[in-house]
C-alpha cells in the first residue's frame, strides 16, 4: 500500500473503527526542513523541549527513506546509508526505539534501514527527516494510531527539528509550556503550493560536522548573547509568520538571515566557542550580499553546519545558482517548499 500520510491515516486508522493491526514491515519517507526562525536552546534536554518556538519550510527533493521490521529477540540492527553508524549515533537511535517500544508495549528488536538522498550529519537536517520518517514508519509497524500532532511530538524526541518534518509547506513548532511537552508540537502554517519560492543550497563541506547540534546547543546556552536571543525571538516569529502569509520575500528573507546570523553569533560568543563556518561559507554569504546590491532579493540561512541555504524567487534562482557555484568546493542543490511524509509500503 502506498499513499500520502494524511491519506494513509484517513484510510487506515480513522474510518469508523476499522482500525488495522500491526504490520510486518513498513517503508516510509520524510522530508528535511530548513528553519527560517531557528530553534536553538533547550528548556528540557531529556524531552527535547525548546527554549524558543521556530518556523521552517519543508524541503522538496531532500528526504530520508526508512524501512523498519521486527527482528525478534536480539539487538536492534541499524544501517544508515549502508553502514553501521558510530556508537554515539547508534545510541541516539536506540534511545528512540526504546521510547517507541515503551509506547507500543512491544519488546522485539528492530531491523532498521535508513537512506538519505543528501549528505548526513552536515547541517542539512538529516536527523529531522530521519526521525520524522521513523516516527511515521514505527507508528504503522506497531499499529500505534498516533495522529500527526502526536507523531510530531514523538519525532521531536529523536531530534527537535524533526517535529516540523511531519508537515509539508511552512510549519511552526510551538515552544509550549507544559513540563511534559504535550503542547510543544509542530503545526502547518500554509501548504507548499501557497508560495513556491526557490531554495538554493550551497553545500560547502559534505562531510560530518565537528559538533553534533545537541552538544553545541547545550554548550552555547552559556553564551552571554543567549538572553538576547531569547528576548528577541518572539518578534522574529511574528514577522516570519506574517511574511509567509503575505508571500513577502524581502520581509521573510531579512528575518531568516537575521535569525541565522544571530544564532551563529551567540555560538561564536560562547566559551568554548562553536564555529561551524568554513571559508566557503563566508564566500557564499558575501556573494549573496553582492546579489542584493545588484538588486536581487536573495537571503541566506545557515543551520548547525557550514552549508548555506539561499532564499530567492524562482525567477532569480539560476542567477543565484550561477553566483555561488563558481566558489571553490561548492556544490549546489535546488529545492523549494515541498510535501510532508509519505508511507511507501506496508507489508501486513
Ligand atoms: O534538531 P536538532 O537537535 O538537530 O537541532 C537543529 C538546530 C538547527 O537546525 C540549527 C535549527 C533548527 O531550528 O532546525
Amino acid at each position: 500500500m502506498r499513499g500520502s500520510l494524511t491519506g494513509f491515516l484517513t484510510d487506515r486508522f480513522s474510518d469508523g473503527g476499522q482500525v488495522s493491526g500491526p504490520a510486518v514491515e513498513v517503508a516510509a519517507r520524510a522530508p528535511a526542513n530548513l528553519a527560517l526562525v531557528k530553534y536553538w536552546g533547550k528548556r528540557d534536554p531529556a524531552l527535547n523541549l525548546p527554549a524558543v518556538g521556530s518556523i521552517s519550510v519543508t524541503l522538496a527533493n531532500l528526504f530520508s527513506e526508512v524501512r523498519v521490521s521486527r527482528a525478534g529477540r536480539g539487538d536492534d540492527e541499524l544501517q544508515v546509508n549502508g553502514q553501521c553508524p558510530p556508537p554515539e549515533v547508534t545510541a541516539k537511535f536506540r534511545q528512540f526505539f526504546d521510547l517507541v517500544r515503551l509506547t507500543a508495549k512491544e519488546h522485539e528488536a528492530l531491523r532498521v534501514n535508513v537512506t538519505t538522498n543528501f549528505p548526513i550529519a552536515a547541517g542539512l537536517a538529516s536527523s529531522a527527516s530521519t526521525f520524522a520518517a521513523l516516527a511515521v514508519a514505527l507508528n504503522a509497524l506497531f499499529g500505534l494510531h498516533l495522529d500527526l500532532g502526536q507523531l510530531s511530538q514523538l519525532a521531536r524526541r529523536g531530534s527537535g527539528s524533526a517535529a516540523r518534518s511531519l508537515f509539508g509547506g511552512f510549519v511552526e513548532w510551538l515552544q509550549g509550556e507544559a513540563p511534559d511537552g504535550s503542547d510543544s508540537v509542530a503545526q502547518p502554517i500554509v501548504p507548499p503550493e501557497h508560495w513556491p519560492l526557490a531554495i538554493v543550497i550551497a553545500v560547502t563541506k559534505p562531510t560530518p560536522k565537528k559538533w553534533a547540534s545537541s552538544v553545541a546547543m547545550t554548550v552555547t546556552q552559556s553564551s552571554p548573547f543567549f538572553p538576547a536571543w531569547l528576548a528577541s525571538h518572539a518578534d522574529d516569529l511574528r514577522v516570519a509568520r506574517q511574511a509567509i502569509l503575505d508571500r513577502d520575500l524581502r520581509a521573510l528573507g531579512e528575518v531568516a538571515e537575521h535569525s541565522a546570523l544571530k544564532m551563529h553569533a551567540l555560538m561564536m560568543a560562547a566559551k568554548p566557542a562553536v564555529l561551524y563556518w568554513e571559508p566557503a561559507t563566508v564566500a557564499v554569504i558575501q556573494r549573496v550580499q553582492a546579489l542584493r546590491e545588484a538588486g536581487i532579493a536573495a537571503f541566506v540561512s545557515i543551520d548547525a553546519g557550514p552549508q548555506v541555504k539561499i532564499l530567492c524567487s524562482q525567477e532569480d534562482r539560476e542567477r543565484t545558482v550561477a553566483a555561488v557555484s563558481g566558489i571553490s568546493g561548492v556544490q549546489v542543490l535546488r529545492s523549494q517548499p515541498g510535501p510532508g511524509p509519505e508511507i511507501l509500503e506496508i507489508t501486513p
